[in-house]
């Protein structure tokens, strides 16, 4: 089985970006820590892109390719209803991530569309929250 990992525009600066609020592990970190949460059983294909159509084509291909989806939309979560559509269009769990505590923040960033859809939430576990959804996800999927 396959997990999707989909971030959002920006996270390939993670690491260097505002480490005050996102720390200074990278999307390389990331992707070890979900393989190695994942274990035996389960393929990690990490993603990240800076263009909305492009998560939305990823959403798309993970119907036919994922047994469910880790995702932090990043920016996009406040703003896109076409990933919220394409995530409606997926029928396997999906978890959103946040890295920092976006309730902490800005009034903006209090919104999620993605939360419609999304199974599961976690925000301001760092990047331990990308482990916390990948062991909720092959909890749901595994059998
Ligand atoms: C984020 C929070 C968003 O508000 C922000 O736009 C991001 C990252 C997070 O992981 O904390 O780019 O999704």
């Amino acid at each position: 089985k396959t997990i999707y990992v989909l971030n959002g525009p920006n996270l390939n600066l993670l690491g260097k970006r505002q480490p005050e609020i996102y720390g200074r592990e990278t999307l390389e970190d990331v992707e070890k820590l979900c393989r190695d949460t994942a274990g035996t059983g389960y393929d990690i294909r990490l993603l990240q892109s800076n263009h909305e159509g492009q998560i939305v084509d990823w959403i798309h291909e993970a119907r036919e390719k994922a047994a469910g989806i880790v995702i932090n939309p990043a920016a996009l979560t406040h703003t896109s209803v076409a990933v919220l559509d394409a995530l409606h269009a997926f029928e396997g769990p999906v978890i959103e991530v946040h890295i920092s505590q976006v309730h902490k923040r800005e009034a903006f960033r209090h919104h999620s569309y993605v939360s419609l859809r999304a199974d599961g939430v976690i925000a301001g576990l760092g990047i331990e929250g990308y482990a916390a959804a990948t062991r909720r996800i092959v909890q749901l999927t595994q059998g």
